[in-house]
């Protein structure tokens, strides 16, 4: 068994669902809100873990907001995204695909550019130091309008060489796909790739608009497909990646807990799954907290992990060159290794 966590958290990862603004830990909330002489509604960082007791997603949206408030600056963007980045090296994390929200910050009258800055530096440097490569990915808050959407996407078209993607996050029920399906169409005719949340809270039916009406290249969660046996077809025949956040579905309440999560199985039907942590200071872990919850709770094999890796290394949106790299370095580290004796 330490054998079995040691080869886990040693895995060379990738990430491809991970919220920036989700990463912001309490410490750094306080330090950032301090310098910019903001009061927080909280007394100190043990208040603020406190709060973190969700029901669902709305709540934890609505603490997850607030949080973000502190950032005003270049330099908070770039604090924030360093942190998680220095995060991705402790853990074996070589290569990440970051949602950030623009409208969280521009709705505060910050300027889309400021935001676009401080995580671009942290990216570069984080690639230069050590070899951490990045792709951003623009998520549109899908409880605003479709025309707020719309407009996101014209200020960030400036920075179009920044952003390989656009997502859909934020409240799922009552927010379908189709509600953004024009903007999606803008998005990809500038030759963004798309992904949206789907099939987390909400139905099956949103993760079939996300896949036909949007044109998706992955899904983000899509858990709730297992309810759809044709949906199900679908997703193995295309070869259509999910990137499944284990600890978050536990704290949202997707599922009651982490033996009862249909990850594996979904793996086991053909299903690319893949392992990612979503908003890793509210949901209790990072790459290597989420691999070893599933070791614990659902007993994930060494060939599985190995598995599911890969599938993170093949959804990447990453050049060939890279991809092969990221393969390669999988191999090294699992060459010599009897998978089997560790189980
Ligand atoms: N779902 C929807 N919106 C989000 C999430 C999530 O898991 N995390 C941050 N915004
Ligand atoms: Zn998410």
């Amino acid at each position: 068994m330490t054998d079995m966590k040691q080869f886990l958290t040693g895995l060379p990862k990738v990430e491809l669902h991970l919220h920036i603004e989700g990463s912001l830990e309490p410490e750094l909330m306080f330090e950032i809100g301090k310098r910019n002489g903001l009061d927080l509604p909280f007394d100190s960082v043990e208040a603020v873990r406190a709060a973190y007791n969700f029901h669902n997603l709305q709540e934890f949206l609505d603490i997850y907001y607030q949080g973000a408030q502190v950032l005003l600056k270049e330099q908070d963007f770039y604090d924030m995204t360093m942190a998680y980045l220095k995060r991705c090296q402790a853990q074996h994390v070589r290569h990440t695909e970051l949602f950030f929200d623009p409208q969280t910050h521009t709705d505060r009258g910050i300027e889309i550019g400021v935001v676009f800055q401080g995580i671009t530096r942290a990216l570069k440097d984080a690639q230069a130091q050590w070899g951490i490569s990045s792709q951003l990915i623009l998520c549109f808050l899908r409880h605003l309008s479709a025309e707020a959407a719309m407009d996101t996407l014209e200020a960030a078209l400036p920075y179009r060489e920044h952003f390989i993607g656009v997502g859909l996050d934020s409240s799922e029920v009552g927010h379908p796909p189709e509600k953004f399906k024009a903007v999606f169409e803008r998005a990809l005719t500038e030759g963004l790739l798309t992904v949206a949340h789907a099939g987390e809270e909400g139905p099956p039916d949103y993760i079939w608009q996300a896949l036909d009406l949007l044109k998706v290249s992955r899904i983000d969660h899509g858990v709730r497909c297992a309810e759809d046996d044709l949906l199900v077809k679908r997703l193995v025949d295309t070869n259509m990646p999910l990137t499944v956040c284990p600890l978050s579905n536990i704290r949202l309440c997707v599922f009651r807990e982490m033996g009862d999560h249909n990850i594996l199985s979904l793996l086991e039907r053909g299903v690319r799954v893949t392992v990612n942590s979503d908003d890793p200071a509210y949901f209790g872990g990072y790459m290597n907290e989420n691999f070893l919850a599933l070791l614990e709770g659902l007993q994930l094999s060494a060939q599985q992990a190995v598995t599911l890796v890969r599938n993170g290394i093949d959804a990447s949106f990453i050049s060939d060159a890279r991809r092969q790299a990221l393969h390669a370095e999988l191999d090294a580290y699992v060459k010599g290794v009897d998978l089997s004796s560790l189980n």
